[in-house]
């Protein structure tokens, strides 16, 4: 049965990706500073610093998909980018394709640009969380190794502060932003969870950015 690591699995985003694995019924470990104080059934947890050279050895020896689910923003804001290299370093050794869930920001509004984070009215304090995350995409591409890598960025309306609802379905594009026809760029957090468990079942983006919205 394939072993999915989350990191970042009591999260918003990755507990939703941990949920939707665990109902696929995919063996499913969540990784995070501190256990959840309601844990879910079907998911193992597990306490581990990602930032730990030896814990993220550990991690991806244990899985065959590990997925990072961290936000670069309070005490991890600068410390992302870091712990993503270092994970892509030891996954192919491990073969174990890596994940990561990134942000709307660095989407393009159109072909040919702008990107999301470049437009008028975009929130100046999010810039530093949507720049790291956009430098480690930057990162993955540049890399060279056998690394088995995607990267999933949400519509721009997703995050903790709208879950929505669970509708079973959901777009994919490449690094365009997708919106629907009332110009809205949202997808559930159960719908997301959903693109993500599908993309790990059926790869579809080896090496790739892709982008889930309604
Ligand atoms: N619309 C958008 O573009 C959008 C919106 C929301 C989120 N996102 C992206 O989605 C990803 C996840 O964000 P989120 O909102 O779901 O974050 P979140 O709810 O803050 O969850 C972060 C998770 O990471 C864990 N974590 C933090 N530091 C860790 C470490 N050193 N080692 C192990 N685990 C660690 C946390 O647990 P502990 O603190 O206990 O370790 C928690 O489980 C981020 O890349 C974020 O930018 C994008």
């Amino acid at each position: 049965m394939t072993r999915i690591a989350i990191i970042g699995g009591t999260g918003y985003a990755g507990g939703h990706i941990a949920r939707a694995a665990a109902d696929r019924g995919f063996e499913v470990i969540s990784y995070s500073r501190r256990l959840p104080d309601a844990p879910q059934p079907g998911i193992e947890y597990r306490q581990a610093d990602a930032r730990d050279r030896e814990a993220a050895r550990a991690i991806v020896a244990d899985a065959d998909v590990a997925v990072v689910s961290v936000a670069p923003r309070g005490d991890m804001e600068g410390r992302v980018e870091g712990t993503v290299a270092q994970l892509a370093d030891l996954a192919p050794e491990a073969g174990a394709r890596l994940g990561v869930i990134g942000g709307a920001g660095s989407l393009l509004v159109a072909e040919g640009g702008p990107k999301v984070m470049d437009t008028d009215g975009f929130p100046p304090q999010i810039l530093p969380e949507v720049r790291e995350a956009e430098r480690i995409l930057e990162r993955l591409r540049a890399d060279d190794s056998a690394l088995d890598w995607f990267y999933v960025s949400p519509a721009g309306g997703f995050g903790a502060f709208a879950p929505g609802e669970a509708r079973g379905t959901y777009r994919t594009g490449g690094d365009v932003l997708l919106v629907d026809e009332a110009g809205e760029s949202f997808i559930s957090g159960a719908d997301f969870g959903l693109a993500v468990v599908d993309e790990i079942e059926r790869p579809a983006h080896r090496r790739r950015r892709f982008t889930v919205a309604y």
